[in-house]
């Protein structure tokens, strides 16, 4: 494995980011600053390796980044409304820092700490452990978390995601990453023109604010129908009421028939490159967002200045505003129990 110094935090001190490999020449990169992807490398059908996740090529810009580029998003990846929730019967006041409404785990959240690292040695996969421990009452949040993320690169050109998570007093936990993909290998690409197939018959509706509205719909016959593959563009300028708040996709989709096992959830296609992405979870949703609010972000890789729909997230996770919703599965973690997930994006490519 590869490791090299990135940049420095304000405090001084470094960020590394460690290269994992393997035989058929993926490469991914990956920092100890907001367990962040910052580079995944693969092959399109002609064999040119590029990179097909969205970042910047300086620290610094890390520092400053306001959407959430490749990072571990935590302890709440989306929304809690009003920033409130109540938990065996004490209500607790998160930070707010979208509107009036708690996202991504507050002011500073995991994606703005430098995270231990935990280096272990194996000669058959490259990985690497990052771990953060979250004080009680961090933006809000009670009980002390342990969160711990595992990125391994397998030699089926994977990149598995692995979770554990502990607490010491009743709280909620819902992390996720946020790498934004862009399989077409060039960021000033859209990406509308790729395909998407989810096994999701069902989302869940959201205000203007993206706040769930607790309703369970069925996809079919709406512009969210993913179950057959699709363009992300075919629909997405439907005038469909739920696309026209997001200016786009940023809804949780409900996948089927979920019973906690890993399965195959969704497979991105990009027919230019050939690049092909398969999605596997044990989550019951993903967050997908077109990258709607990127347009403008500048100091991109290359130089580039990033377009409303650059890049596309697939964020596994626990549906929104979960803590305030009883029909909605739990996202409680108590003190005798471990929080796990299990996500792998598998890279190959089509003719
Ligand atoms: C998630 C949210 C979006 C937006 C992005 C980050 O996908 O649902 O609304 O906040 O993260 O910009």
């Amino acid at each position: 494995m590869n490791i090299k110094l990135f940049g420095k935090t304000k405090n001084d001190e470094a960020v590394l980011m460690f290269e994992l490999h393997n035989k058929s020449g993926m490469r991914v990169s990956v920092m100890n600053f907001g367990a962040t992807v910052v580079k995944i490398l693969v092959p399109d059908k002609n064999g040119n390796i590029q990179d097909v996740a969205l970042g910047y090529d300086y620290f610094d810009n890390y520092l400053n980044d306001s959407v959430y580029f490749g990072c571990i998003v935590g302890r709440y990846g989306n929304r809690i409304a009003k920033g409130r929730f109540a938990l065996n019967g004490k209500e607790y006041k998160l930070a707010t820092n979208d509107g009036d409404n708690h996202l991504h785990g507050g002011q500073e959240g995991f994606n703005k700490k430098l995270w231990e690292v935990i280096e272990s040695e194996s000669v058959i996969i490259e990985s690497i452990t990052f771990a953060y421990n979250s004080p009680d009452g961090e933006e809000g949040y009670p009980g002390n978390l342990r969160l711990e993320v595992t990125y391994i690169v397998t030699e089926d050109n994977e990149l598995k995601i692995e979770y554990r998570g502990t607490t010491d007093k009743p709280t909620v936990l819902n992390p996720t990453n946020h790498t934004y993909f862009n399989l077409t290998g060039s960021f000033d690409k859209s990406i509308l023109n790729h395909k998407l197939q989810m096994d999701a018959g069902q989302f869940t509706p959201t205000d203007a604010g993206s706040i769930p509205t607790g309703e369970i719909i069925d996809v079919k016959g709406t512009p969210m129908d993913f179950q057959k593959e699709k363009t992300l563009g075919e629909d997405i300028e439907a005038g469909f009421d739920q696309l026209k708040y997001a200016s786009g996709y940023d809804h949780n989709f409900i996948f089927n028939n979920f019973d906690g096992q890993t399965k195959h959830r969704a497979t991105l296609t990009d027919p230019g490159s050939g690049r092909v992405m398969d999605m596997y979870t044990d989550q019951p949703g993903v967050q997908l967002y077109t990258g709607n609010f990127l347009n403008g972000v500048k100091n991109g890789k290359g130089g580039i200045t990033y377009s409303k729909h650059s890049g596309i997230c697939l964020e596994t996770q626990h549906y929104p505003d979960s803590p305030n919703k009883e029909n909605f599965p739990t996202v409680v973690l108590k003190p005798d129990e471990e929080y796990r997930q299990t996500t792998i994006y598998k890279f190959s490519v089509k003719q």
